[in-house]
Formats: structure tokens, sequence, C-alpha cells
């Protein structure tokens, strides 16, 4: 990514600083925000270096080592776990996989579990966001653990966790009643990391990620913003559709810091905050 660019430019009747950045299109497929499923698979490996190992932080249970997740999802994972006193009964059961993983998984589940099963709980590879390191399944601390479906109820630790999971960026990402968008089945183990404030607004409208996705394009930057507020941050969300070519110019709102994801569909979104009490806007 380039360095943003200091232009002026009036809008809505006011006189903003903003920048620019020029991002190469190929990064649609990078981001916390991408959307993947059956028809909007895997088109850039996670690079490694964005991966973290879970024994990086070793009051995390893990079902096997090795276990690796991107950074900023880990962080706000062991967060997470803090905040709902569900270090010792939750198991981190299944992070970043590679494709080769992930093959395997499938075939091993066709294999156990027959077709019907395997295609309600197993995405196919490049499918899958446990690709990106943005995903973590969650299970009951037993004895066994089951590796495709781990137990985790609704009730106690793991309800809390479930209660407090959009305010350290995660949703359930497969929930009851949005299948037909998934097209995998409920799923309360499988928590995939967005980021907040998005969590929070899909938790709000109760969108799953394909719905939150197609919502965030009836904000582009010409346009109304998204706006969320909280007692912490005030945050304007727009998306900017991928320009033909090798490249993309994306305008920027005057901020404190922001945060650019592609969709891998068709275009970016800024997530643009406004640290609160940092600075007086006029
Ligand atoms: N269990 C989810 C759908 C996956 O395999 O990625
Ligand atoms: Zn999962």
């Amino acid at each position: 990514m380039g360095q943003p660019n200091q232009m002026e430019r009036s809008r809505t009747g006011r006189h903003l600083t903003y920048s620019t950045v020029q991002i190469a299109n190929s990064e649609i497929h990078q981001g916390h925000l991408v959307l993947i499923n059956r028809e909007h698979p895997i088109r850039q490996t996670s690079s490694s270096d964005r991966l973290l190992p879970l024994s990086t932080i070793p009051a995390i249970h893990t079902l096997h080592d090795g276990m690796r997740l991107d950074r900023t999802c880990l962080r706000n994972l062991a967060n997470l776990l803090e905040a709902c006193q569900g270090m010792n009964e939750v198991i981190a059961v299944s992070g970043y996989r590679t494709k080769i993983e992930q093959e395997e998984i499938y075939e091993s589940s066709l294999a156990d579990n027959g077709a019907e099963y395997t295609a309600r709980y197993v995405a196919l590879p490049d499918r899958s966001e446990h690709q990106t390191g943005l995903a973590i399944d969650v299970g009951k601390r037993n004895k066994d653990v089951d590796f495709i479906a781990p137990s985790f109820p609704d009730s106690g630790v793991y309800k809390r966790f479930k209660q407090l999971a959009a305010r350290y960026g995660f949703v359930q990402r497969y929930k009851e009643g949005k299948e037909s968008l998934t097209r995998i089945s409920c799923e309360p183990w499988h928590f995939r990391y967005l980021g907040y404030p998005h969590s929070e607004i899909m938790e709000r409208n109760d969108w799953c990620l394909e719905e939150y996705i197609d919502q965030l394009e009836a904000y582009p930057y010409e346009k109304n913003h998204l706006i969320f507020e909280d007692e912490r941050s005030f945050a304007e969300i727009y998306y900017v559709a991928a320009e033909t070519g090798t490249s993309t110019i994306i305008p920027l709102e005057e901020c404190d810091r922001f945060l650019l994801s592609g969709n891998n569909r068709n275009g970016f979104i800024v997530t643009a905050f406004l640290d609160k009490g940092s600075r007086v806007h006029v």
C-alpha cells in the first residue's frame, strides 16, 4: 500500500482534508472482511508472517500442537477468553488450515460421515474461512472433543463467550436460519474474526456475512456512509468498487486511523475511525 496523498475537497458543504491511497486490485482478496463461501473461494493464501502460533499465549488450551491464527484474531481471542473467564473451560479445536489440510479434513469426513453430513459441516477446499487464519473453532474442554463438530453449549462460560464475542470482533459465522445464504448448517463452535465494529453491526442487525457484504455496497464513498458510534469511537464505513485495470484509488475520510479490506468479490471496505476526545471537528 502506498503513502496517502493529502488533498483538499469540498464535501457536504465543508472543506475536509482527506487523502487517497492506491491499492492493487489483487488486494480485493485480502483483509479482515473477506467473504469466503462456495461462490467466493480463497484467491490468495495468507502470508505466513500474519500467522502466529497459539503457543505464544500459553493460557489458551489447544486440541493439537502447532495451531496458528492471524495475529489480530489471536490477540482478540485471548482477550475474549479472559473477558468471559473461559481460559480453562474452552479449548481451541481448529484454527488456520492449509488447503492440503482442508482437503484431508474433507476427504476423511466423506469417508467417516458421508456426503450429506460433510456438505453441511465441512467447506470444500478453498471455500473454508480456516484457510484465512481468521476463523477459530472452539469447544467445551472435555476428554473427547469432536474435531468437526465440537460441543459448544449455550450456557455458562460458553454463553458468555458468545455474548461478548462481537465486542472483540468475532461473530458466530454459521447461524440457524441463515443456511440458505451460508450453505453451511448452524455451527455454534465456529467464530469468524472481522473486527469491531463490523461484528457489532452484524449482531445488531442479525446479518450474516453474506448479507453484510451486500449491505455495504449501498454505502459507497460518494453517498452516505454507514456510521457507527459508541463510547470509545466513531467509525465511518464505506465501499469503494474496484476500478478496471490493475489498481484502485481509495479516497480516505479524515480520520485518526483507518482499516482497509477487500471483500473478496468486487471492491474494498474502508473503516475510518475517529477516536473520541482526540480532536475537535468543525
Ligand atoms: N466447518 C466450516 C464450514 C469449514 O470447514 O470451514
Ligand atoms: Zn470452523
